[in-house]
This record gives structure tokens, C-alpha cells and sequence, in this order.
């Protein structure tokens, strides 16, 4: 399956092998994110590929592989890193992988004090765990959706990639008004719900992106309506 088909089947994976990624796979991995889109190229982003024991214990599963994301601080850092590395998640398992966004975990103390000690400027944004899937992956939490109407004043079918989007918390915390000229996108403003609300807009616009990769773009408007309960974040259309 491509990347485009992958929005409409991923799911969150919470079992894995205790088995090492094959290292083609984990090379092409790397290539892909070498390439990968960022939704404003200016943002800085850094990476780091590391193991179970590089982390800060789990809960309840383990993987043998993360994903730890840093971004140099910026209103928008967390949108891109949301943009970027869904777009991770969704070649992840369109090669047969299992992957999950991980807010309640991170890098070991000690790793990220070196980080910011050559970084002082970045923010630690989230992790990301990934390996071979062990049987379904695990329980499915919260995989239902909001209705369109729910996210939109426009019954825009081409939303719907956005609306299947992932999030923290299954927090859907995304609004799309629309425009002549494309549609202003807006986060819940309750960070009392989560506080990954960026990273899940910059999620929802990388599905957007990765059915229209030619014609989608993000901007800014000047004035953009304000709405009750809502925080305006960016622009796109698409
Ligand atoms: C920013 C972000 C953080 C998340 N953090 C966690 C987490 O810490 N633990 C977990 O099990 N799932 C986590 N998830 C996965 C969500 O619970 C999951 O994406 C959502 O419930 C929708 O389910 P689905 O991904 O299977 O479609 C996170 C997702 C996002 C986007």
C-alpha cells in the first residue's frame, strides 16, 4: 500500500517483536526523512534514532525503536514537527511496520541535557516508537472520529484525509474554516485536553499534504477570523 491508501487503514501500534529492524529498512527510513516535506521550511528540526533502553520507561510496551524529535523554538515548531513526521508514520507502515506517536514518554534525562548542551535553543517536541507489529499491534484506543461537520463549516470531501488524521488522546483538536482562496485552520483552544494540540494540526495537515502533494500549501493571513474557543494557526490550501 502506498501512503495515500495508508491514511484510510494505519492505526497506533502498541505490540511489538523484540526484534531489530532490518537495517535496509532502517536506511530507507532515514533516506525518507532526509526527503520528507516540511510544512514551513525555515523551522529547524533535529532527530535522533534510538533504542528501548535510551528512553524513559514505558508503561505498558515496548518497542525496539524510537524516534526522538527536538525543534529549534518557534510558535509553529510543533505544527512541523506534527507535519514532518507524520508523514514518517504513514511510510512506516506502508512498508509494513508498526508505529505510534508517543507523548508520555521521551529521551532519558541524561540524552537530552547533552542535546540541549549543543541546542540550546531547541524545545523537546515528542517521540515516536517503531518495529515489526506483533499480531494486530495491540489494542486499538479511541479510533473513532468526529463527523465533518464537526471540523469544518464546509462538507469538503477532500477533508476527509484530515478528518481520519491521528491524534493525542484521539483529541481531534482541529477546525477548518473556509475561504475563498482555502481554508483557515484552527486548533482547539483547551490545553487542558492535551498539550500535543499542535503536533496533532501539523498531523492532520500532512494528510491534506500527502493526498495533494502538488498543489497543497500552507500561508499566513493577516487578519484571520477570530472564533470563539478557537486559536488560529495557519492557512492552507490545496
Ligand atoms: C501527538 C500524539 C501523542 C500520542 N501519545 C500517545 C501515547 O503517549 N501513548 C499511546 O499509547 N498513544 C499515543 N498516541 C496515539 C493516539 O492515542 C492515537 O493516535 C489515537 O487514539 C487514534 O488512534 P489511531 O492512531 O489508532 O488511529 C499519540 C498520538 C499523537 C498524535
Amino acid at each position: 500500500m502506498n501512503m495515500k491508501e495508508m491514511i484510510a487503514t494505519r492505526h497506533s501500534c502498541r505490540a511489538y517483536k523484540d526484534e531489530a529492524v532490518d537495517e535496509k529498512t532502517i536506511e530507507s527510513l532515514k533516506h525518507f526523512l532526509a526527503e520528507a516535506k516540511p510544512l514551513f521550511p525555515e523551522l529547524e528540526v533535529r532527530y535522533e534514532f534510538l533504542g528501548l533502553d535510551d528512553m524513559m520507561p514505558i508503561a505498558n510496551y515496548h518497542a525496539p525503536h524510537y524516534i526522538v524529535v527536538y525543534a529549534k523554538k518557534h510558535p509553529l515548531a510543533k505544527v512541523n514537527a506534527g507535519f514532518l513526521f507524520q508523514q514518517f508514520d504513514l511510510y512506516a507502515q506502508s512498508l509494513g511496520l508498526g508505529v505510534c506517536w508517543l507523548g508520555i514518554t521521551g529521551p532519558e534525562e541524561d540524552l537530552r541535557k547533552d542535546f540541549f548542551a549543543t541546542h540550546p535553543d531547541y524545545e523537546y517536541v515528542i517521540s515516536l516508537s517503531f518495529g515489526y507489529q506483533e499480531g494486530d499491534g495491540g489494542p486499538a484506543h479511541f479510533h473513532g472520529r468526529k463527523a465533518l461537520e464537526e471540523i469544518s463549516d464546509s462538507l469538503d470531501e477532500r477533508l476527509e484525509p484530515a478528518r481520519l488524521a491521528p491524534s493525542a488522546k484521539n483529541g481531534q483538536p482541529w477546525y477548518f474554516l473556509h475561504k475563498e482562496d482555502g481554508y483557515d485552520v484552527y486548533k482547539d483552544d483547551n490545553p487542558a485536553v492535551t498539550r500535543w494540540q499542535e503536533v496533532d494540526i501539523g498531523i492532520a495537515l500532512a494528510h491534506l499534504y500527502v493526498y495533494h502533494p502538488a498543489t497543497f500549501e500552507a500561508f499566513t493571513r493577516e487578519e484571520p477570523k477570530e472564533l470563539e474557543k478557537r486559536v488560529y494557526i495557519t492557512s492552507i490550501r490545496f
